[in-house]
């Protein structure tokens, strides 16, 4: 984001034309900035090859994801689902790998249909695996018993969390691949999400490495993702020079006592789009308390839940009068809930309604994580670059939201009609 005198701009488009144009609440993403991020980590690590995946989790919209794939990577599925969204992306199989959690046989053979690397996240997955399909590739996510992350629920590795295969168990693991004749050409781990210093992941990573040396025929080596963004102020990223270069040496050492030079594995999802996205919201209302300022906006939980589930930080920015005097406000929503607020007790520039408030960091499980609760629909997401903008995913309507009900139980339009209502 950008501001000259009179205009706040994202991707060189004016926040009010966008608003204007495409309504709000609003999902916008700078192209640009997704492409600089990307190779920002990229340009950190120096050992090669190097192999980077986008994890779509934190944001699976097909024209983002085609963003990512331009510029060389390709894609970290968690679930079948967002297997299908890579491919119809235009990712490459080979190009895909799934790291799922709790994935039955049927889902197992949907993704196999697709020919794409599956990620073992438990001996007795990979048991089943083993048994159905025999003489495969396969891969195994190896917990290292080292956690990190912003919060407790974005801790993926430790000893109490649901993720991988405990590392000592891996001659177990082995065992069985050989008895079904599995080539386990890859080892992954994750240890958690939103981290900001990379020490924590060099400790893992180490623990990690020692444990998969006695794997014969790997190809690849992933050690996940996890990269975090400052939300907050007074937040720093990780070094990542001083990460690339501790992880590349560290890395190079491995290799050299396998005796096989190995492909180097990232699947950062959050540190690729996170600042790129922006959620455009318009306030209605400003009530005011006894103890608060509530401004009150048309978006809510339902479209950016980090601060409602994690405290999450998002910075606010008033798009629309950036210099009025700042005042004291807590930054709420339309669904009906207390916990339902972007920011608590921040000093914003006054907001009047029909003001567009910008909340930062939006690009990442933000849409992601949306969802239609309270009747609220889905907002529209655009992508903006040199001073134009594209839609890329349309807003929800209320006629989604009846989508699997009305062909079953034949309800009737109040008004009459067979289309709802222009506004909503
Ligand atoms: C297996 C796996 N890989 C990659 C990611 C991406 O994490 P992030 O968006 O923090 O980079 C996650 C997120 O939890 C994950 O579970």
């Amino acid at each position: 984001m950008e501001f000259t005198n009179s205009e706040c701009l994202m991707g060189g488009v004016s926040v009010s034309e966008l608003a204007r144009e495409f309504g709000t609440p609003l999902y916008v993403y700078e192209e640009e900035l997704i492409r600089k991020r990307f190779r920002s980590f990229r340009d950190a690590i120096p050992y090669r090859p190097l192999r980077l995946l986008y994890a779509c989790k934190a944001n699976s919209n097909l024209e983002l994801m085609r963003v990512l794939l331009d510029e060389g990577c390709g894609i970290d599925a968690c679930s079948p689902g967002e297997v299908f969204f890579a491919i119809e992306a235009g990712c490459k199989p080979q190009d895909v790998m799934l790291t799922g959690s709790n994935i039955t046989d049927a889902q197992i053979a949907m993704v196999r249909h697709y020919d794409v690397l599956i990620n073992m996240d438990s001996v007795t997955q990979l048991e089943r695996y083993g048994a159905a399909y025999p003489g495969t590739e396969c891969s195994l996510r190896i917990n290292p018993e080292i956690g990190a992350g912003a919060h407790e629920h974005v801790v993926t590795g430790g000893p109490n969390v649901k993720f991988g295969i405990m590392h000592d168990r891996l001659p177990e693991a082995l065992g069985i691949a050989r008895l079904h004749n599995l080539k386990v050409v890859g080892v992954h781990m994750h240890i958690g999400s939103n981290i900001l210093n990379h020490e924590p992941f060099i400790e893992a990573a180490k623990v990690f490495l020692e444990s998969v040396r006695l794997l014969p025929d790997l190809r690849f080596v992933d050690l996940g993702g996890g990269f975090g963004v400052p939300y907050g102020p007074g937040q720093q990223g990780a070094d990542l020079k001083e990460f690339g270069k501790a992880v590349s040496g560290l890395f190079e050492g491995f290799c050299k006592d396998y005796g096989r030079e190995l492909a180097l594995v990232f699947e950062n999802g959050r540190y690729y789009v996170a600042q790129a996205g922006h959620l455009l919201v318009r306030v209605v209302d400003v009530k005011k308390t006894r103890t608060h300022v509530f401004v009150g906006t048309d978006s809510g939980f339902t479209h950016l839940i980090r601060p409602a589930l994690y405290e999450a930080h998002h910075e606010v920015v008033n798009c629309t009068r950036r210099d009025s005097r700042p005042i004291e406000a807590s930054v709420v929503g339309n669904v009906c809930e207390t916990g339902d607020y972007f920011a608590r007790h921040r000093n914003i520039p006054e907001p009047f309604p029909g003001d567009i408030l910008s909340i930062e960091n939006a690009g990442a499980y933000g849409y992601a994580m949306a969802s239609p609760y309270n009747g609220w629909p889905r907002p529209a997401e655009v992508m903006v670059a040199s001073g134009k903008a594209r839609l890329i995913r349309s807003r929800e309507s209320y006629e989604d939201l009846l989508r699997g009900q009305r062909e079953i139980i034949n309800i009737a339009y109040p008004w009459g009609e067979t289309k709802q209502p222009e506004s909503q």
